[in-house]
């Protein structure tokens, strides 16, 4: 119990962080400083002064949660709040960018959900962290011939940047008459209901955070890559207990010992080499805390718990999201309150993988401390400690897989879809097409031998209210991944 009620203190903790940011996003608007800091930032990053201040508040050092929170949603040069960061010409490419098809699967899924539920007059669409729009523009797209659907939705878009959110309402062809004009936050869409597709759509709102969604609807949510962004807190076992991997900035915190990454990276999943390069002067690198911090003593206990016996015994570093074990938690208590369903894909496998914290610019992978603000900060999810917040929300829910996004996608008809849409196509939109469908299902990277495809390395999980039967593609797979 006292570990639950420290679980649940790290992520109100972190809720009232993002709080803060959010409050904080609309104090600074973006289009003053944001939209230079790309090209301006030094060598200390675009959110390097940010973080620099919030270390110097807490003695010279920054837990790993507090330094991607800030790295990625800082109002102050964070990675998401400014740019579009997304394909080509970006930092990396997720499934809605690679293929419609991606999109217009899950739009059918959902569409099979709501008819399961007796198709209710009124149906909430939830999607947390939507990107540029595109899942939900193909969703709306590839649903719309079902009878009564559309007219059912309710969209609500939880995106704590302001310049995604712009792209958002612009991917769903919301109007810009819908927006306040002259004021600080002029162009950013907000609380206030807009209509999709060019005005004859479902209406659509948006939110900085899951809490200022209204309840009192049955309820969809849809998480694509959402979870792998909120922050992770980094242990690693030493002869003297479980302590906390650190970001310490300038070493004026004497708080230890160089960590696993100053160390010479190598983690149980190796790859994290480099990191200690940034040491000296200034620059932040990754340190030991000397024992236990107060997020090692919440968190450890509770994370070893959820596993089996031998891998217990053997953990040597540790990764935990409170974060995202709160927004599960969140989305259980509501499924329980009202009938709905929860459909979330991303990467990562049914147990902890070590340190899995990475770092991507320009489409590679780069030190993890390096300019933040400049790359995309990612943690692999970890499903086997969320199904635990399924548990601890007390709902009647069930759980559902996880299975892999290729069983997933061809169980919706991927490869149907693929054919109807190839049909008609000029040679070179075929080939796209078929370029996306090799990149969404396979089970290789391609030109990597061994290296899983997004096939297999991204996972979909469901969660249902009590009662509802078990959803498309994971009728027979419950437990394939
Ligand atoms: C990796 S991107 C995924 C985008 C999109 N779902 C896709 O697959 O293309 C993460 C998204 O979550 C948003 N995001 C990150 N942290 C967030 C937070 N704490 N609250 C709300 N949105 C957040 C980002 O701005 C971005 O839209």
């Amino acid at each position: 119990m006292a570990a639950a009620a420290a679980m649940a203190a790290a992520a109100r903790a972190a809720r009232a962080a993002l709080r803060e940011t959010a409050r904080r996003a609309w104090v600074a608007p973006p289009a003053a400083g944001r939209r230079a800091f790309a090209g301006a930032a030094g060598s200390a990053g675009p959110a390097g002064a940010a973080l620099a201040a919030a270390a110097s508040l807490r003695g010279g050092s920054l837990s790993v949660a507090d330094f991607m929170r800030l790295a990625l949603t800082s109002p102050e040069g964070g990675y998401y709040m400014g740019r579009d960061v997304f394909g080509r010409g970006g930092d990396f490419t997720t499934s809605p960018e690679i293929s419609q098809m991606f999109g217009e699967l899950v739009g059918i899924w959902h569409a099979a959900q709501w008819l399961a539920m007796g198709a209710p007059p009124c149906v909430r669409v939830v999607e947390l962290g939507p990107g540029r729009g595109t899942l939900m523009a193909d969703f709306l797209r590839g649903t719309s011939h079902i009878p009564g659907f559309h007219s059912a939705l309710d969209i609500h878009l939880v995106e704590v940047s302001p310049a995604l959110r712009r792209l958002q309402f612009s991917a769903l062809g919301c109007r810009p008459d819908a927006l306040e004009k002259g004021s600080a936050e002029a162009g950013v869409p907000d609380g206030r209901e807009c209509a999709a597709l060019g005005g004859a759509g479902p209406p659509v709102r948006w939110h900085t955070e899951l809490d200022d969604v209204p309840e009192g609807l049955p309820v969809m949510f849809v998480m694509h890559e959402f979870l792998d962004a909120l922050p992770v807190h980094q242990f690693q076992r030493t002869e003297e207990g479980w302590c906390e991997v650190l970001v310490d900035f300038g070493g004026k915190s004497g708080d230890g010992a160089p960590g696993p990454a100053a160390e010479g990276g190598g983690g149980e999943n190796g790859g994290r080499d480099g990191a200690a390069a940034t040491s000296g002067g200034d620059a932040p690198r990754m340190v030991l805390s000397r024992g236990g911090t107060p997020a090692a003593r919440a968190l450890v206990p509770t994370r070893l718990a959820c596993m089996p016996h031998g891998a217990r015994q053997s953990a040597r570093l540790l990764e935990v999201s409170p974060a995202a074990f709160g927004v599960v938690k969140d989305v259980c208590g509501r499924l329980g309150r009202s009938p709905g369903t929860a459909l979330i894909i991303d990467y990562g496998k049914a147990g902890g993988m070590g340190h899995s914290l990475r770092a991507i610019r320009g489409h590679r992978f780069v030190d993890v401390l390096d300019r933040p603000g400049s790359a995309d900060l990612t943690a692999h999810v970890d499903f086997e400690f969320l199904e635990r917040a399924v548990g601890q929300s007390g709902a009647s829910v069930r759980s559902w897989g996880p299975v892999t996004q290729r069983h997933f996608l061809k169980s919706l008809g991927i490869d149907a879809r693929l054919e109807q849409l190839s049909r008609g196509s000029s040679d070179t939109q075929r080939q796209a097409l078929e370029e996306g469908y090799v990149r969404l299902v396979s089970e290789e990277a391609s030109g990597v031998p061994g290296v899983p495809g997004m096939g297999i390395a991204y996972k979909a999980w469901a969660l249902t209210s009590d009662g509802l039967a078990a959803p498309p593609a994971f009728v027979e797979a419950e437990d394939e991944a």
